[in-house]
């Protein structure tokens, strides 16, 4: 009708500001509307086996042949709640120490468990412990928290003792690649 209102017919701008558009353009692969999946390790990384172990996941979750998985790695002490709730599984990695997980990875736990209790159950996770001689008390000690929040294991726990050799740090590298496969 001429001269009738337009107000309901006006194009529509989409209400998103220019850094949230940056922000989906990293996220999405060129040509696809596909997002990315997220996963983020966290790790307490004390000692040069740790090391070793740490690179052996990230490497194994990295691998080129995993399509479409965007890996974050944070030390244990510095991830936050929002770190956990943008991430779609997890990776945890600690020493057994004192018959537990790490200290640092239960201060995480501390400060993540009610603010992501709610938004990340059915995540995949996997693990990696590295001790002495005894990683039973870290394992249960991780399994409680992880069974409390939800999460849901995808890969078989990677246990060494002493010196990670050649096949330990091929379970590690399994172990990243079975947790980021579960994502893509
Ligand atoms: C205070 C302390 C307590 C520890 N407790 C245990 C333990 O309960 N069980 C175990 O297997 N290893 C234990 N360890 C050994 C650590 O797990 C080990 O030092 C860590 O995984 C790093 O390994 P690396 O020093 O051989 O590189 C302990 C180490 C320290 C310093």
């Amino acid at each position: 009708m001429a001269g009738g209102s337009t107000a309901g017919t006006q194009p529509v701008t989409p209400d998103v500001t220019h850094s949230a558009v940056s922000w989906l353009r990293g996220r999405v692969r060129p040509g696809s509307l596909t997002r990315m999946s997220r996963l983020l390790i966290v790790h307490h990384t004390p000692s040069p086996n740790l090391q070793a172990m740490f690179e052996a996941t990230l490497a194994g979750a990295t691998d080129p042949e995993i399509e479409d998985v965007e890996v974050v790695r944070r030390p244990a002490l510095a991830a936050t709640p929002a770190d956990v709730l943008a991430a779609d599984g997890y990776l945890l990695g600690t020493p057994a120490n004192l018959g537990y997980m790490s200290g640092a990875l239960k201060v995480f736990f501390d400060v993540v468990y009610y603010p992501c209790l709610d938004a990340t159950k059915g995540r995949p996770f996997g693990l990696y412990v590295h001790g002495d001689n005894d990683t039973t008390g870290a394992v249960r000690g991780v399994e409680a928290i992880v069974k409390g929040l939800g999460w849901r294991k995808v890969a078989e726990h990677v246990l060494v003792a002493g010196p990670p050799g050649k096949e330990a740090l091929e379970a590690c590298r399994e172990l990243g690649a079975t947790v980021a496969a579960n994502l893509a």
